[in-house]
């Protein structure tokens, strides 16, 4: 079993579980975000966070639907 454990929620985020310390999160710059204390956070994956690059709940006020789900509804649309 690995250290780290990451779900990807359906039509949500990414769930990042670790043990504190064991894991760095960092911008474009290099720069670190501070985990200190989090042993598990979310990383937005729908685009819609203000909180970026973690998730604040935007995704189920947009109806997010991630790739597989987004994938299964343009299969159940009858085409025009
Ligand atoms: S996945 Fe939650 S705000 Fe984007």
């Amino acid at each position: 079993m690995s250290a780290v454990k990451i779900t990807v929620r359906k039509n949500g985020p990414y769930r990042v579980e670790a043990p504190e310390g064991s894991i760095e999160l960092v911008d474009a710059d290099g720069n670190n975000f501070d985990l200190t204390g989090k042993t598990a956070f979310s990383l937005c994956r729908c685009g819609g966070s203000v909180n970026k690059p973690f998730c604040d709940g935007t995704h189920s006020k947009i109806g997010f639907l991630g790739a597989e789900s987004a994938v299964k509804k343009a299969e159940e649309t009858p085409k025009a």
